[in-house]
């Protein structure tokens, strides 16, 4: 059982002799050192994990005859220093407003590779987009518009823009991160979409691409295909109606990664990419489409299995019904749980194929009941004061975090070949009232 449990964190992930039995290394560190050095709640970041992903997105899409290219949805986790992972890596960075551009231009990201999403735009996340990226996702005909606006005005190079259309199929996934239906928020109908194609036509705007995502953590790809199928339709009808045709399709992002050892064996990233290369392929040949440039856009899939959350036992406790492992960090820097009833699981750092003790419930410090990130887990007998490593922490994690209760976010640390470095620091007590005022009033 905790050896299976093994499988579910970074590939580096070792067991080697310690003090007192095995201790746990990831990427040739101790996390027991790790710990010491940076304080916990820490997360941890496995490079050679995220770029073992890349490969096998890279290798998977290589089936598909045409160009196609990858980019990483920095929602599931950005700060500088992944920005420039993934610059290096070649991938391009799917931002959500003008926050997450900033970052990725604070990381040297260029214009080809920065891609801008989000729902409702402001003018101010769209001023940024225009200004520093390379493609605009357009989600409705309102935001269209403001940009054929700006496009009249303005001489400096113009961002692609795809489209974002509602393919009317979900995923099966929480409903909370069901993207694809008719009656989502996110994106455009079949008559939106003509009509957004025949005005980017009468504006000359500079459009190149249509985009649909259908939610985000499934496991069979099956839903993707109906998705295609409809797009594909859509195209042949754009086709007919402006005589325009996509030269970049891109189906989103959304494949799921195993949480816990009851998810495990999980199909792979390979049998997802092919599912999906031999959908649009087949599909553009039997309506006598030209192949588009395939783009796929994971987040999860890419940085969460690099990512571990470290935590220290503060206390024990024993009520009639449970056992509680009172940890020193919780929702404040993993909603998941608490917001969509993510299971996941978990070891101790020292000695982690100890024998099950009965089942504990590992719970955060926030005064709420709510935060519990793991329920009725099998564990073994953990005493106060030890470190416990949680799998599959890097995406969604941080980039939903808080402050409440005054928690300060964690550091986070960079993990390659035995070294470890700082990618981001721990807040501080200045932090929480960085951006507070007086009360001016009597
Ligand atoms: C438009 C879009 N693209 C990509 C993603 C990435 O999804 P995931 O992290 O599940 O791969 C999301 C997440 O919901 C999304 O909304």
């Amino acid at each position: 059982m905790n050896s299976q449990r093994l499988a579910l964190f970074p590939i580096t992930t070792r067991l080697e002799p310690g003090t007192n039995g095995e201790v746990m290394y990831i990427g040739g560190c101790d996390l027991t050192e790790l710990a010491e050095r940076y304080g916990t709640p820490l997360y941890l970041y496995d490079q050679a994990s995220m770029d073992a992903a890349v490969d096998e997105y890279r290798s998977a899409l290589h089936t598909y005859p045409n160009h196609s290219g990858i980019t990483y949805a920095g929602k599931a986790f950005l700060c500088v220093a992944v920005a420039q992972w993934a610059v290096r890596r070649g991938l391009w960075l799917d931002c959500t407003g003008a926050g997450e551009i900033s970052i990725a231009v604070a990381a040297g990201a260029p214009r080809g590779q920065i891609l801008v999403h989000g729902v409702n735009k402001t003018a101010g996340d769209l001023r940024a987009a225009v200004a520093h990226a390379g493609v605009i996702v357009v989600d409705n005909l309102s935001e269209l518009h403001h940009l054929a606006e700006v496009y009249t005005d303005q001489d400096d190079p113009f961002p692609d823009l795809w489209l974002r259309v509602r393919p009317g199929v979900a995923v099966d996934t929480h409903s909370y991160r069901q993207t694809g239906q008719d009656d989502s928020k996110f994106g455009m109908s079949y008559t939106e979409t003509l009509e957004a194609v025949r005005l980017c036509h009468r504006q000359g705007l500079p459009l190149h691409g249509l985009h649909f995502h259908q939610g985000s953590h499934f496991h069979d790809p099956e839903p993707v295909g109906p998705a295609v199928a409809r797009v594909l339709d859509l195209m042949v009808d754009l086709r007919r109606d402006s005589g325009w045709t996509p030269g970049y399709l891109c189906p989103g992002g959304g494949w799921g990664i195993p949480y816990h050892e009851d998810d495990l064996p999980h199909p792979s990233i390979e049998d997802y990419v092919r599912f999906v290369a031999r959908r649009v392929e087949e599909g553009c040949e039997a309506r006598d489409l030209a192949l588009p440039i395939l783009h796929l856009e994971p987040g999860r899939s890419l940085v969460a299995r690099a990512g571990v959350a470290l935590y220290r036992v503060g206390a024990v406790k024993q009520t009639p019904q449970r056992r509680w492992l009172l940890l020193d960090g919780g929702m404040a820097d993993n909603i998941r749980p608490a917001l969509y009833g993510a299971r996941y699981s978990a070891l101790p750092v020292a000695d982690p194929i100890r024998p099950t003790a009965g089942a504990a419930w590992l719970a955060g410090p926030y005064c709420e009941s709510g935060d519990v990130l793991i329920h009725e887990l099998p564990m073994p007998d953990v005493a106060e004061g030890e470190l416990i490593a949680v799998p599959a922490s890097g995406a969604y994690h941080l980039m939903m975090g808080s402050n409440y209760n005054g928690a300060l976010r964690p550091a986070v640390v960079w993990i390659r070949g035995g070294k470890s470095s700082l990618i981001q620091r721990r807040e501080e007590i200045a932090d929480l009232i960085r951006r507070d005022l007086p009360l001016e009033v009597e």
